[in-house]
């Protein structure tokens, strides 16, 4: 078989869609793919493990021929936060990266998944319902990538026939790894310091409205949709995907129902308060629903009550 290669695999989503993918297809045909910072040693010792840099190419194409790889899952990117103190690394990395990537894709003929955001919205998208074919003005440099990056994975399917797909995640809540630097961040932390300190000083207004996801809904989701059948995807890339959507109020009143004294307050950045005004409330997902057979399991009640016994045992150890 060939094999897969996985980028940004030390990250939030890498390090968990890695392992999964690795007990699905074997150790052995997982090739993990950092930058920088240490792997975990679960990471490092259960598969093969490179470093490399993905605006170089030509380390991007050695790791491809070395392993004979088949399909990339590339994850390596700047988050939302992290792009807006960094534009040009945003660029240099989700622009410049992505091109390699679908670069090495056609000439290897390598199936790709890449994701999108809710961040390829902007101010000017209905903030509701939001349509999965809909205006696509983003006002971060986060968003520009990712309307870029959807645009040239679809010019790579069309022009070059490269099997590429896609989803626009939303906010992701997971106990592995931490999140990047990005806008929807808080929806992690607030799990740590309920459970640590019983306080937490969100970030982000109350009342700050954002589609949501459990990492194991998103990490089926994507394998789901790179299994799918092509005859049945009119689309190709950014499905709008979601599983739930709240505010910081509501989730750390959920919170309460299992720590009783459980407090929240609030100290807003104004820069990553105008990133998440400036996206949506709720996305339509039935594109992905229709083409895919997209389905997530968790709920709000469900993701918080399994996030608190997985993080209680982790903080444990
Ligand atoms: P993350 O920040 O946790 O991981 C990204 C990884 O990319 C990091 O481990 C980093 O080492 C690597 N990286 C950074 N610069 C690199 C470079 N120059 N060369 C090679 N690798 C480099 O991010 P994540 O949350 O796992 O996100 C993965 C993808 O999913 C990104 O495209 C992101 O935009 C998208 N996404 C994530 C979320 C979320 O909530 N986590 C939501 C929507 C979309
Ligand atoms: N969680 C991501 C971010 O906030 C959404 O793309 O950047």
């Amino acid at each position: 078989m060939k094999k897969i290669l996985v980028t940004g695999a030390v990250g939030q989503i890498g390090s968990e869609l890695t392992m999964y993918l690795r007990k699905k297809h074997g150790n052995e045909n997982v090739v993990a793919v950092g930058h920088r910072t240490k792997p975990s040693e679960k990471l490092l010792n259960s598969g093969a493990f490179e470093f490399l840099k993905i605006e170089d190419i030509n380390e991007v194409e050695n790791a491809i021929k070395k392993y004979n790889i088949g399909t990339i899952y590339h994850l390596a990117a700047i988050l939302s936060a992290i792009g807006e103190k960094n534009p040009q690394l945003a660029w240099d990395v989700n622009i410049n990266g992505l091109y390699n990537i679908l670069e090495v894709s056609r000439k290897y003929k390598c199936s790709l998944f890449v994701p999108s955001s809710i961040g390829a919205f902007g101010p000017s998208t209905p903030a509701d319902n939001t349509p999965q074919d809909t205006i696509q003005r983003p006002t971060s440099m986060y968003g520009v990538t990712k309307v870029a990056g959807e645009l040239l994975c679809d010019y790579y399917y069309t022009r070059f026939n490269v099997d590429t797909r896609g989803v626009r995640y939303p906010g992701l809540i997971s106990y592995e790894t931490l999140p990047g630097g990005g806008t929807t961040d808080y929806s992690v932390e607030i799990f740590y310091e309920a459970i640590k300190n019983k306080q937490y000083t969100c970030f982000l207004k109350h009342d700050t409205m954002l589609d949501m996801m459990y990492m194991p809904d998103a990490i089926k989701g994507c394998v789901d949709l790179m299994e799918a059948d092509p005859a049945k995807l009119k689309h190709r890339n950014a499905f709008n995907l979601t599983a739930v959507n709240f505010t910081p109020e509501q989730i750390a009143t959920e919170i309460k129902k299992h720590i009783p004294e459980f407090q929240i307050d609030y100290d807003v950045d104004p820069i990553r308060q105008a990133i998440a005004d400036s996206w949506p409330n709720h996305m339509d997902d039935s594109a992905a629903r229709e083409e895919w057979g997209w389905n997530p399991k968790y709920d709000l009640e469900l993701m918080t009550k399994d996030m608190l016994e997985k993080l209680e045992i982790k903080l444990k150890k």
